[in-house]
């Protein structure tokens, strides 16, 4: 069966997709992976000799200072795994160097900032002499190998010059979502001991302005690890306020630095960064990535799930401040020496054309989104795409929750012309880099399907009531990984057993990811959802866990129980149950009961982040708990997405009795709203 061309047939119920007839034709060069047996060759080396597998693609991909001695080490037993042993390498500069050397002026950066108009480009010559001075600014206030640095900037190229800075010096970069709170990043900071912040004086997004640098001071009052903050003038507002001998400008510390510094070679398993991010208990967790694993996967990933060649242009529509902004906004493209467009705006700002004017402008051959985008886009601007020229693009990538196959479809015909191939990419904060994913052009795709694992994933279903391995097709459970792949996270930050207790002992041998998924006849995977309490709101990953700690600390709450449900727009939503305390607040009298929802609210922007709001605040009079006094959020689950008829077994329930009352609590207060 001939793969090149668009050919549909049902196989278990969910059609083959094959790449568009014109897809190999219209390459600048042949297709890396020619077909899907080249695939199932490479990805059985991967598996059972990765070794050569690695060890070769490593020396062809990445720039080594020093060779490796080993390719790989340790156990998802042990939790002791590493990769390319001894070697050493710099991420800077396979980023960026070795191509200001080969190619100094080819695009590196394509800037699409807030303000359509200011769009620009440099290249990896401009970018390295950029890099270079804020690497010797930070070089000047003591920041060496190994130190943390924060960054809370957002998504303009300085955030990726400071990452990139930061990674020159060997150091050590966190970056903070530039949406969340003082409170959040003050957390962040704190518990990465980070010396340094790099943050601008105030950001715009969708035309409006933010006071970042007043948050950062306002997250970094009392903390005394950092000695240095420095501020990029993104609006240049005079009144912003700079603590003298803390803050310094970048463009006046950059004033003085040199164009060029060497890069200080770091081992292939130092830290190249550390990204918080949300699991079911607790606070976030600093998910540690190394530095030649990560990179390797990053080129990888980049390389082969979207068939990029150097001519090409990728656009990554995600944040910096999340994982596909690190990996393929910023490692992937560039480790490849392929331009990157860093867009700082929203898809709706000034209107909902502007995804496709960008494209059509820059004249991008990828395009990678969260499907709650193109839900947005679907609902209001669809109009819009066919006034540009998007015939540029090559293939659509998803990421960071389920696609629908009914979006997937509509990605394909409206924005991909039926031109283009669609990989729906399933992967984590904590893998580095695509984990199930289908490879561009390669083998036929079933839309909503993650489909087949990347180099070097062996994953498995589990029962999650036996803890065994379902073998075989059409089973499903949740999901695990049973290899080592190298850039898997290593650990979480200052906290090693939690990295173990997370991800290596629930399933002993195998590395558990907190999602269900499926593996159907075909022997491709479908993504269901987390299998824990982390919901996915906009392609933002959260914990109901800690949106709850904040709402108990309120003064009138008594008891509080978070749940995500389904929406059409954002994916999932987070509905949250309370009970409140006596008196706390009159709920008859709407006009009170507003207010003190919106009191509520605010307590979550503000601790949290604006993207964590509930999307509707419930008061009950009692939440539904097991006999041992555990709420039981199943229930809450079921009741609020309008199927308490599948309620199941409330043989353990001690307090049934206020079923009828939480339901009719949902209808008065957020579904009779919906309707
Ligand atoms: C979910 C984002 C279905 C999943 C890269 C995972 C997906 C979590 C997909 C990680 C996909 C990501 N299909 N679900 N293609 N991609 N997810 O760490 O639940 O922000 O565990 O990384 O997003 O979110 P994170």
């Amino acid at each position: 069966m001939s793969n090149n061309h668009v050919e549909v047939h049902e196989a278990n119920g969910a059609a083959f997709r094959y790449a568009p007839d014109h897809f190999f034709k219209s390459q600048p060069s042949a297709s890396y992976i020619a077909n899907e047996e080249q695939y199932r060759q490479m990805y059985d080396q991967s598996i059972n000799d990765p070794e050569t597998f690695y060890g070769n693609l490593a020396k062809e991909y990445l720039h080594w200072d020093k060779p490796f001695a080993k390719v790989k080490s340790g156990s998802l037993e042990k939790g002791d795994i590493a990769w390319f042993l001894q070697g050493e390498l710099n991420a800077c500069y396979n980023c960026v160097d070795r191509h200001a050397f080969a190619n100094p002026n080819k695009v590196a950066l394509i800037s699409e900032p807030d303000e359509e108009s200011e769009a620009y480009s440099i290249t990896f010559q401009e970018l390295l002499e950029k890099v270079c001075k804020v690497a010797g600014v930070l070089q000047s206030w003591g920041v060496k190998k190994g130190d943390t640095v924060a960054v809370y900037l957002p998504m303009t190229p300085e955030a990726v010059i400071a990452m990139l800075a930061i990674a020159r010096i060997g150091a050590v970069h966190s970056v903070v979502f530039a949406g969340f709170s003082a409170g959040s990043l003050k957390d962040r900071v704190v518990d990465a001991g980070c010396k340094v912040v790099i943050t601008c004086d105030e950001a715009k997004r969708g035309g409006k302005t933010i006071n970042t640098k007043k948050i950062v001071d306002e997250g970094l009052n009392g903390v005394q690890s950092v000695s240095h903050i420095l501020v990029f003038k993104r609006t240049g507002n005079p009144a912003v306020n700079m603590t003298p001998g803390r803050d310094f400008y970048w463009d006046e510390a950059c004033a003085h630095q040199r164009s060029y510094i060497p890069c200080v070679s770091t081992n292939a398993e130092d830290p190249l960064f550390l990204l918080y991010t949300s699991g079911s208990t607790g606070q976030p967790k600093g998910v540690v990535h190394t530095v030649g694993g990560y990179l390797l996967n990053s080129a990888l990933s980049t390389r082969f799930v979207f068939d990029l060649h150097p001519e090409d242009v990728f656009f990554t529509a995600g944040d910096v401040g999340w994982i596909t902004g690190h990996t393929y906004a910023l490692y992937g493209p560039l480790s490849l020496g392929t331009a990157t467009i860093i867009f700082e705006s929203t898809p709706a700002y000034p209107d909902y054309g502007r995804y496709w004017r960008i494209v059509s402008k820059w004249k991008a051959t990828h395009f990678y989104v969260a499907p709650t985008a193109m839900r947005l886009i679907k609902k209001v601007g669809e109009q819009e795409i066919d006034k540009y020229d998007i015939s540029s693009l090559r293939v659509l990538g998803s990421v960071g929750e389920p696609i629908q196959p009914d979006l997937w479809e509509w990605y394909n015909e409206k924005i991909g012309h039926n031109n283009c191939c669609i990989v729906d990419t399933y992967w984590q904060t904590e893998s580095g880099a695509h984990l199930i994913t289908p490879l561009a052009g390669v083998f036929p795709t079933k839309a909503g399907a993650a489909s087949l694992p990347f180099f070097g994933i062996a994953p498995a279903i589990i029962d999650p009531n036996t803890g065994k391995e379902l073998e075989g097709n059409d089973v499903s459970g949740v999901l695990a990984v049973k290899s080592t792949w190298p850039s898997m996270a290593r650990s979480v930050f200052n906290d090693h057993q939690r990295y173990i207790d997370t991800y290596l002992k629930p399933f002993a041998g195998y590395y558990f990811t907190g999602d269900n998924a499926a593996r159907d006849n075909d022997g491709y995977y479908w993504i269901r959802g987390r299998a824990d309490d982390v919901v996915n709101v906009s392609g933002h990953r959260l914990s109901t866990n800690e949106i709850e700690t904040v709402l108990d600390e309120h003064d009138g709450v008594s008891e509080c129980a978070c749940i995500g449900v389904n929406d059409d727009l954002t994916g999932q939503a987070v509905i949250a149950f309370l009970s409140l305390k006596e008196g706390a607040c009159d709920i008859s009298d709407e006009h009170v009961f507003m207010g003190f929802k919106k009191s509520l609210v605010m307590e979550v922007r503000g601790s949290i982040g604006p993207f964590a709001s509930p999307k509707a605040i419930i008061v009950v009079d009692d939440l539904p708990k097991t006999r041992s006094g555990k709420i039981m959020r199943r229930v809450l689950r079921k009741i609020a997405s309008n199927e308490a008829e599948q309620i199941g077994d409330l043989s353990t329930m001690a307090n049934a009795e206020c079923i009828p009352r939480i339901l009719s609590a949902v209808d008065n207060q957020f579904l009779s709203k919906k309707k």
